[in-house]
């Protein structure tokens, strides 16, 4: 584990009545990929911008990068090493994709150099473009881009993916995913679970203002995702009731096909022999629990693809 970056103790924001954020606690570490996954509301963005120095906490305690948000000389330290990409990026539309990268670096004394931060981000081929041109993934990576380009150690990524395509949504992730390589430690939100899942070494499930679980994906997988399910494809109900008869947790689902909660390996292969002996001869797969089962499991709802909690 590496050195804690960014460390939120007790963390309180309202806004009036509303308590946005609710005495979270949490730590960010160097070089990983560290992720906010909650639906519309859930204190996400509060969160992250009381973390950048762009709105005042209510109480408690947040260090980034070993400085303090609320003291002012601390501020631009923090302002000067983080990089960030806000929900509602927007670019300048009449310039061009490198001119609103190089505008943007030279708001620092230091930056990277412009070329390399376009070769980065695969956008050679846009260089030229005019930002109002570009389709929502592409804006999305000027964005990156643009958080890039003072070559922070520490970048907040507000739900980068949120509105683009699939296709668009994974080239996202593949520059994430570089980003995690370069040695870059992010803070990404997202109301996505499978982003979550995919990019997070750490993922802290938000909920309400409230942080509801935290741990690397398969942890909390293992911890709240419960048991793989045997799924047989078109097993009927006459199969069903058969396999009642010597196992627990049977079920039948909507297509007809018949699923087996299994606790182990053991239990599969027995399973396997009884279908074998009651000479069933049907596709066979195994559901594996994902992030989505446990953030059910914990919060009694799902993220629909809206980000609202349902
Ligand atoms: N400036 C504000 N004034 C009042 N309420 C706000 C303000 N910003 C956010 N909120 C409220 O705080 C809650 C958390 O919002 P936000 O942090 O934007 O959540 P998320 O980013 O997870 O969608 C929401 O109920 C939202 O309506
Ligand atoms: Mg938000």
């Amino acid at each position: 584990m590496g050195k804690t970056v960014v460390e939120a103790d007790s963390l309180v924001k309202r806004y009036g009545q509303l308590m946005a954020v609710d005495h979270i606690s949490f730590e960010v570490y160097e070089g990983e990929v560290f992720a906010f996954l909650g639906p519309n509301g859930a204190g996400k963005t509060t969160t992250v911008e009381i973390l950048e120095c762009l709105r005042p906490l209510t109480s408690g305690n947040a260090r980034v990068l070993g400085y303090d948000v609320t003291r002012s000389e601390d501020v631009k330290e923090i302002k000067k090493r983080i990089g960030v990409l806000p929900q509602e990026f927007c670019a300048l539309d009449k310039l061009t994709v490198k001119e609103n990268i190089a505008l943007i670096g030279d708001m620092y004394d230091r930056h990277l150099d412009i070329d390399e931060v376009i070769a980065l981000l695969d956008l050679k081929d846009k260089v030229n473009e005019k930002f109002e041109n570009l389709s929502g993934g592409l804006k999305q990576r000027v964005g990156v881009a643009a958080a890039l380009v003072s070559d922070p150690q520490l970048i907040f990524l507000d739900e980068p993916t949120t509105g683009l395509d699939p296709k668009a949504r994974r080239d996202v992730w593949a520059v994430i995913a570089n980003l995690k390589r370069l040695g870059k430690t992010v803070f990404l939100t997202t109301h996505y679970m499978e982003e979550a899942q995919v990019l997070a070494d750490r993922v802290a499930i938000i909920n309400k203002g409230k942080i509801a679980a935290i741990g690397a994906p398969q942890e909390l997988i293992s911890q709240y995702g419960g048991l793989k399910i045997l799924k047989i494809r078109g097993g009927d109900k006459a199969l069903a009731s058969l396999l009642q008869k010597k196992y627990d947790k049977v079920s039948l689902n909507g297509n007809g096909d018949v699923l087996v909660k299994i606790d182990d390996v053991d239990e599969f292969w027995r399973v396997m022999a009884t279908l074998a002996e009651l000479k069933i001869n049907k596709d066979v797969e195994i559901q594996t629990p994902t992030i989505e089962d446990v953030f059910l499991k914990i919060t009694g709802g799902i993220i629909t693809e809206e980000g609202e909690l349902k």
